[in-house]
């Protein structure tokens, strides 16, 4: 951290990176130059310290899930070792499929090593014997190589029987993928594709930590939350605190796209300003204007060129009226169609609803309907009454609505409305 108190932000590809530091430089297919690395210390940390203690370090640290809900995963982890009912079961969550997130995919393509000895980790501490590995079907390089990694670390004891020759703790993973479909990045509904059922979500209560998948207590963690595990363990939870401000510690990935001349995924540590995160990925294309950043993906909210100066901490983008969400900073400059991005936004809530349940199904169809009339300023419906039926549809979607998908359909159509005056445009 600088003197003055605010976190130092590492340039991409320099000292400083920890999530992404063996990117890029190791080869992610050899298992001997994993383990020069660094690699499988952390593991042998864990089998030293117990479940107990692995799960304490991961509260201390103030581990909370990276997926978008920022969960905290010692609570995950605890709450699942608690359960009597054994088998307990692990699941990866790799379906990362929210539109524009792709740090999961560099994680695996890059270190897909860390992954596994992350999970074997976890399972370890929650009492799992099995770990699913649920990827996203359009993954296919980060599927051949988390297949060759689960291979080599089944050859030399890192998975199978006695790991790591530790006495009575065996482990080992599937990798299942998906096939195409948004919703089946929702845990439950994660559950119901392994399974064999249709990918649908399931209510909660009950939460997985008790009743998950098969009926069993099972934890679900996002690919980028379990890679903090092995440098929580190896660095310490004192360590890994000081990264990052006091109510979200660590280091986060972000992926930068749309308008921005350097794309791609950034590792800053939480409470490193919009605007630094930015400047970091060159700013918008030279002789154009920010517009706005869409912050946390299409479940997220909008920020004004006039907000950079938010830290990017889960604390301050909540109080920004937005979230971090899985870590989505999409960049709009002033030759950005607004009204475009806004109807494939709804174009896709529409789409992906699994349509289950009836607020989300109708409702993102109403939503989309209303927001074209809004658009394209068409006959059928004046804006003040399609500006109605937006908040309202929105706000039933948000109610009543069984999972995520359709609880956060109106998201970011109601920010670029309030936040953006996007309504006074439309209109004029
Ligand atoms: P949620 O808030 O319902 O749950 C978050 C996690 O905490 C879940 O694992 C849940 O089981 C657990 N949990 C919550 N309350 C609990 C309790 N009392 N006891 C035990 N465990 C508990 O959120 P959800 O629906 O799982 O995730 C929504 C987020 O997912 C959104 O913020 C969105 O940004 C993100 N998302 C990410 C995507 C990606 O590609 N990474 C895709 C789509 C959405
Ligand atoms: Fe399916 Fe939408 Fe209901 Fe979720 S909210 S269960 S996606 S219909």
């Amino acid at each position: 951290r600088a003197a003055d108190g605010r976190a130092e932000v590492p340039q991409a590809g320099q000292a400083g990176l920890r999530l992404l530091k063996r990117v890029g430089v190791v080869d992610p297919e050899s298992l001997d130059d994993y383990r020069a690395a660094g690699g499988y210390a952390a593991l042998r940390t864990a089998l030293r310290l117990g479940p107990a203690d692995v799960i304490r370090e991961i509260s201390d640290a103030g581990l909370v899930g990276r997926g978008g809900a920022a969960f905290p995963t010692g609570r995950k982890w605890d709450a699942t070792a608690r359960q009597p009912v054994r088998p307990h079961h692990l699941v990866c969550n790799a379906d990362e499929s929210e539109p524009g997130t792709f740090k999961d995919r560099l994680l695996m393509e890059g270190d897909p090593f860390a992954v596994i000895e992350s999970m074997t980790i976890a399972g370890f501490a929650a009492g799992c014997s099995r770990g699913y590995l649920y990827l996203r079907g359009e993954y296919p390089r980060a599927l051949h190589l988390l297949r060759n990694a689960i291979s080599k670390a089944r050859e030399r004891n890192f998975l199978g029987e006695d790991v790591m020759g530790h006495r009575g703790f065996s482990f080992d993973i599937e990798i299942r993928r998906g096939a195409g479909a948004y919703i089946c990045g929702e845990e439950t509904a994660i559950f119901n594709s392994i399974e064999g059922f249709r990918g649908e979500p399931r209510s909660k209560p009950p939460f997985p930590v008790e009743s998950g998948l098969f009926g069993r207590p099972t934890v679900v963690n996002n690919v980028e939350t379990l890679v903090n595990v092995p440098l929580i363990l190896t660095e310490g939870c004192e360590a890994y605190r000081r990264i990052g401000t006091g109510a979200s510690t660590g280091p986060k990935l972000f992926c930068l796209s749309g308008n921005v001349r350097r794309p791609g995924v950034y590792e800053v540590p939480f409470g490193t300003t919009l605007g630094e995160l930015l400047d970091l990925a060159g700013g918008v294309p030279p002789g154009r204007e920010l517009r706005a950043v869409l912050l946390g993906g299409a479940a997220g909210g909008f920020v004004r060129p006039d907000e950079l100066d938010l830290p990017l901490t889960l604390e301050d983008a909540r109080a920004a009226g937005t979230t971090l969400g899985s870590g989505v900073v999409l960049v709009l400059d002033d030759t950005a169609d607004l009204g475009g991005f806004l109807l494939r936004i709804a174009a896709f809530f529409r789409d992906e609803s699994c349509g289950q349940c009836v607020p989300c199904r109708i409702g993102t169809v109403r939503q989309e309907e209303a927001l074209h009339r809004l658009v394209g300023k068409r006959p059928l419906g004046t804006s003040a009454a399609d500006l109605q039926l937006l908040r309202e549809v929105g706000q039933v979607m948000r109610d009543s609505s069984i999972c995520g998908l359709g609880q956060t359909a109106w998201n970011a159509i109601e920010s670029a409305l309030d936040r953006l005056g996007y309504a006074v445009e439309a209109a004029s």
